[in-house]
């Protein structure tokens, strides 16, 4: 395959439109509500990359980054607030700036008449608002879907998005005195919950536009809002839709390898930082052996912590934690207070900074989010909550242990599953194979779609060897939900493990919002 075939079957996992099937679409103004995080820079990425017909993009953040720019074909765009945005012509808002940002920002932005698509958890749970994978349930967005709760979902009291922290005080909108929704009886219908006091508070509609006097937006009024699922949820969704729709699911166990991507830019800023100071250590050892022969009788220190490969640093971190003692003999004593409460997670604050309970640099984190009731953890919860959401399909198991590693782009998920009906390892490997956005790499014949260009460091595209499984290496930067390890599990009846790998802020988040931004688009152009 040369590499002009492996651009176009790139662009063909994403569904990616072309120009002229653009031009036949309204170009509309497009707000990025988060523009300078890594998934809003990625939305304005992609924006560019799948021509969007954009009339006008208006990138906007919190007011510290005020007087920043956003490159957007070729032009430097400044990035304004929430509130000036408010004032401009309504178009499609894609949301990326946390769930306080959405709980408040996008009923008014609805209320305008926007169409907004969030990726935040705050709305995904709401009864009325469509949870949207396009490959899997796109036909939601259709209007004679519109408005129409899910009969199966059941959304957890736990998750709901009262528990979301409240803005911050700069992310308020000016003006107190709330617009008021004449359409409300999704928020009336709720189902009574202690635990959903913001629901009875709601200040707007965020489903039925205002009848006073709405400003011409250009397009359709269903649907003003469409939720994100989880980054983690849509990978594994995405490898199970097509054995679903094929043999039902009956039980899913899902385990998670988590990059710091997804705790935004901080999460990457943390592991860069616990990194450095690694390095910074190994400096000093490395100094200290220096001057060690002015001693001549007394032996020279080994250091303990060495940083040069990732092998190297498992392998002496491994050999060190055996001789506690010994792996701080060359760490400062604030170093050796951070790492001593890494084994007590609960006690670790030595680092304000950090997203993270205990370091995350040569650690593994068993905790995504604040952990619930029942044990298991806000993560976890979105990916069993969403999941039955998304297959409109209550009666499915799913349970999920979420972790964070210490990758920096892109999610493993692990899948142990239970399917209602028998298959055949060949049935599976055609479905998983033909199935839109996805590319399973250990199908009998090799790979079933080559990656895009550039993926891998050192690897001309077209001569890249068949890989039997994906790493985040492979799915960092691309658009695929890669599938692997494709195997019977003869412990249970109907069972088969999948790992998958995705890159979390493309497929996980930016690129499945804008791939429904399209579909609403489409709707209009077909309109
Ligand atoms: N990372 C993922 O893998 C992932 C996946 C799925 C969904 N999501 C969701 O996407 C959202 C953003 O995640 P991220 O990873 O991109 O985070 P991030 O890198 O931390 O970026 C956060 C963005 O929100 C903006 N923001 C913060 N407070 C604001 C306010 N008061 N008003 C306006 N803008 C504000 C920030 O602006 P400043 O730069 O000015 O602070 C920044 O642009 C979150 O809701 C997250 O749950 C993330």
């Amino acid at each position: 395959m040369n590499s002009l075939d492996t651009t176009s079957n790139a662009r063909m996992i994403a569904g990616r439109a072309t120009a002229s099937e653009h031009t036949a679409k309204i170009a509309v103004p497009v707000l990025v509500a988060g523009a300078t995080g890594l998934v809003g820079s990625t939305i304005v990425r992609l924006l560019e990359e799948r021509n969007f017909p954009v009339k006008q993009l208006i990138p906007a953040a919190s007011e510290r980054s005020a007087g920043s720019t956003v490159l957007f074909r070729g032009k430097a765009i400044p990035v304004t607030t929430l509130e000036q945005a408010l004032k401009t012509e309504p178009g499609i808002a894609l949301f990326s700036a946390g769930g306080a940002v959405s709980k408040t920002w996008i009923p008014l932005f609805v209320e305008k008449g926007w169409q907004v698509v969030d990726n935040s958890s705050y709305w995904r749970m709401d009864e009325h608002v469509p949870l949207v994978v396009p490959e899997i349930n796109g036909h939601l967005l259709q209007p004679s879907h519109q408005s129409q709760p899910s009969h199966q979902s059941h959304p957890s009291q736990q998750l709901h998005p009262s528990h979301q922290s409240q803005p911050s005080q700069q992310s308020q909108p000016s003006h107190q005195s709330q617009p008021s929704c004449p359409l409300q009886p999704s928020h009336q219908s709720q189902p009574s919950c202690q635990l959903q006091p913001s629901h009875q508070s709601q200040p707007s509609c965020p489903l039925q536009p205002s009848h006073q006097s709405q400003p011409s937006c250009p397009l359709q009024p269903s649907h003003r809002l469409v939720a994100n699922p989880n980054c983690s949820t849509i990978q594994m969704v995405m490898a199970l839709a097509p054995l679903h729709n094929a043999f039902g699911l009956q039980r899913v166990v899902a385990t998670t390898y988590q990059s710091v991507s997804g705790s935004g830019r901080k999460g990457e800023k943390q592991l860069n930082r616990e990194r450095a100071q690694a390095r910074q250590t190994q400096l000093q050892a490395k100094h200290t052996q220096q001057i060690q022969p002015l001693h001549k009788h007394a032996p020279a220190p080994q250091p303990q912590y060495e940083y040069q490969s990732e092998n190297a640093q498992t392998d002496t971190a491994a050999q060190t934690s055996r001789q506690p003692s010994s792996y701080h003999a060359n760490l400062s004593s604030e170093q050796i207070s951070f790492h001593l409460q890494c084994r007590q997670p609960s006690s670790y604050h030595a680092d304000p900074a950090s997203p993270y309970h205990c370091p995350i640099d040569l650690n593994v984190i068993p905790q995504i989010g604040d952990f619930l009731e029942d044990g298991y953890s806000e993560e976890e919860h979105k990916m069993i909550d969403e999941t039955k959401k998304i297959f409109n399909d209550s009666s499915i198991g799913v349970s999920a242990t979420t972790v964070r590693v210490p990758v920096f782009g892109a999610h493993c998920v692990s899948l142990n599953v239970q399917l209602a009906r028998p298959f055949t390892l060949e049935e599976v490997h055609r479905l998983l194979s033909s199935f839109p956005g996805l590319v399973l790499t250990d199908a009998p014949e090799g790979p079933t779609q080559l990656y895009g260009p550039g993926l891998r460091p050192g690897l001309v595209p077209g001569e890249e060897p068949a890989m039997k499984y994906a790493t985040p290496l492979t799915a960092k930067g691309t658009d695929a939900i890669y599938v692997s390890r494709v195997r019977r599990d003869p412990s249970i009846e109907n069972g088969l493990e999948l790992w998958t790998v995705a890159d979390n802020i493309r497929k996980g988040a930016a690129l499945n919002a804008v791939q429904i931004a399209e579909h609403l688009l489409t709707l209009k152009g077909s309109k």
